[in-house]
């Protein structure tokens, strides 16, 4: 079934017209194809779907013209270096957070959050001071405080992102946020109560070094909430690698300013580039992440399967029988303790 979808979507990628336009509408389009299906509760013909859809995009890109302008845009491939690769994530991050309005920002994320921790039964933040390792735009950190910490240090890469976080500290004696990398945290040996590490270390260079870096810094027996990408061999990411191939020389911002002509909200411009943009993002089976947690020194390692309604676990809670292939072994959230 697998070979049979990879062989379909990379019809459809050399199919697509060679031109900036066509090829971001195609992207943007196929992913929105998934989120249909998502809605559509995952009709059992989605090949078929898959198939159909495909055509219609082509054969709307090839129908349309170009008609809308976007801008000066300068297409270019990107040549950065490995070295520079962390700056480049925080600047992918930062030019989608920045659009976020208060409700997004706030509201929407700690609600989010709040049902993912009752959901799980994690309250081992409370009353804790806790380091939010790749804070990015700084609103978990608020969350965090919203729900019951006592103190937040936001770290991250990206000194635009940090500067966007402490603009937006409604917690300014109590959140706090730093500039520095989560494979080398600028913090001594044993100082927070409680971790928390948000979709972040899949994206470094580096994973087991982060989470060995979060062991140092915590105290012995803290806990902390970590999230990695899951899902290897499944369709969504097929598809996410599918429109990374389509959008290999198109800037971001060029992607960005397409789905602003089409009325995209900043968080679903944020949910589509999150997946296009990124440099790395690398997905991990359970049992590597275990091996990982193992090394690194965590134990007590518990999978939290439930989440919000978005969320590939809750989905999947809520619908056991659900092909395997749309999400693999799911999302990889974890509490697990220092040990
Ligand atoms: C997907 S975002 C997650 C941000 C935040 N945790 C959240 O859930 O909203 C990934 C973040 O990791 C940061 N990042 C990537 N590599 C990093 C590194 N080596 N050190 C610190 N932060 C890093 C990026 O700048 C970005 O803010």
């Amino acid at each position: 079934m697998r070979d049979n979808v990879l062989k379909k979507l990379e019809q459809f990628v050399s199919s697509v017209p060679d031109n900036e336009y066509s090829k971001t509408i195609a992207a943007i389009s196929l992913f929105d194809f998934m989120d249909i299906m998502r809605d559509d509760d995952y009709p059992i013909d989605w090949l078929d779907r898959l198939t159909g859809s495909l055509k219609n995009i082509q054969d709307g890109l090839l129908a349309q013209e170009q008609t809308i302008l976007f801008g000066d845009f300068e297409f270019s491939c990107n040549d950065d270096t490995s070295e520079d690769i962390a700056q480049q994530t925080g600047e992918v991050y930062f030019k989608l957070w920045r659009r976020f309005d208060s409700v997004e920002y706030f509201d929407k994320t700690t609600e989010s959050l709040n049902r993912r921790f009752q959901l799980n039964g994690v309250d081992q933040f409370q009353n804790k001071s806790v380091l939010d390792a790749g804070c990015g735009s700084g609103r978990y950190s608020q969350a965090l405080k919203t729900l019951g910490s006592a103190t937040v240090t936001g770290v991250d890469i990206s000194p635009n992102s940090v500067e966007f976080a402490e603009r937006h500290n409604r917690y300014s004696d109590a959140v706090k946020y730093v500039t520095g990398s989560v494979l080398d945290l600028p913090f001594d040996d044993d100082s927070f109560e409680f971790g928390f590490s948000n979709g972040v270390l899949h994206h470094t260079t580096d994973t087991l070094k982060g989470l060995s870096e979060l062991s140092r810094v915590l105290q012995k027996g803290s806990h902390c909430w970590l999230y990695l990408y899951g899902g290897v061999d499944s369709f969504f990411w097929d598809i996410v690698d599918c429109c990374r191939k389509l959008l290999t020389d198109i800037p971001e911002e060029f992607c960005i300013s397409v789905m602003q002509v089409l009325g995209y909200t900043p968080g679903r411009i944020f949910h589509r580039n999150d997946f296009f943009y990124v440099p790395i993002h690398r997905r991990y089976r359970e049992i590597d992440v275990l091996e990982m947690l193992n090394v690194a020194g965590f134990v007590d390692i518990k999978r939290l399967h439930r989440g919000v309604q978005y969320d590939w676990d809750e989905i999947m809670h809520q619908k056991p029988t659900l092909d395997r292939y749309w999400f693999g072994e799911g999302e990889m959230r974890f509490l697990i303790k220092n040990k």
